[in-house]
């Protein structure tokens, strides 16, 4: 993404990179039954340190002020995030409590326009769960759309809008 901006010759934007740096969080079964059972935290090559990706980006020279990263679990980070209003999320966390999470403050910053893609929408029934949670929750209709066998996007309507300012 910040290779596109670049690409673009945009100079505005900000990519923001929410992640642990430590892998995913073990379950909490309790508040997210769906989540039950779920081994995805004890993989070793999900969890990539932060030097690691910073020099990834470093090697393609897009390691600037216009990428931003936001480190620590999402429950603790994305509540606070300091951020103005975000033309795309891009969400690839996995757990239901990841996406959920994710949805509930990313979203209301999305603009009317902006989308939203989920990778692991087929891949992982749990995420799934929370993206239709969500998304009836909030009275969201704009259609998901396919990308591949897993990955699912949507572009943010009107609708739903007054349904989300009223759980604001
Ligand atoms: C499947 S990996 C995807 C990583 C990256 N998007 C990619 O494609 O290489 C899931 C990532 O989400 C992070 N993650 C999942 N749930 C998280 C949470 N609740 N808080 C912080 N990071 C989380 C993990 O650390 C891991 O880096």
């Amino acid at each position: 993404m910040r290779g596109v901006l670049k690409v673009y010759g945009d100079t505005t934007r900000t990519v923001w990179v929410a992640d642990s740096f430590q892998g995913l969080p073990p379950p909490d079964p309790e508040c997210y039954p769906a989540d039950k059972g779920d081994r995805l935290w004890t993989l070793v090559p999900l969890a990539i340190p932060l030097d690691e990706v910073k020099a990834n980006f470093e090697k393609y020279n897009l390691l600037d002020d216009q990428v931003r990263f936001l480190v620590g679990w999402f429950r603790d980070t994305l509540p606070h995030i300091e951020a103005g209003r975000f033309a795309l999320l891009r969400l690839d966390g996995d757990l239901y409590e990841s996406t959920i999470d994710a949805l509930k403050h990313l979203y209301p910053k999305l603009s009317i326009g902006g989308y939203v893609i989920i990778d692991d929408y087929g891949a992982v029934s749990a995420c799934k769960a929370a993206v239709e949670d969500f998304r009836s929750e909030h009275n969201i209709t704009d259609k998901l759309e396919p990308i591949d066998w897993t990955g699912v996007f949507w572009q943010r309507s009107c609708r739903g809008d007054e349904n989300f300012s009223r759980h604001e």
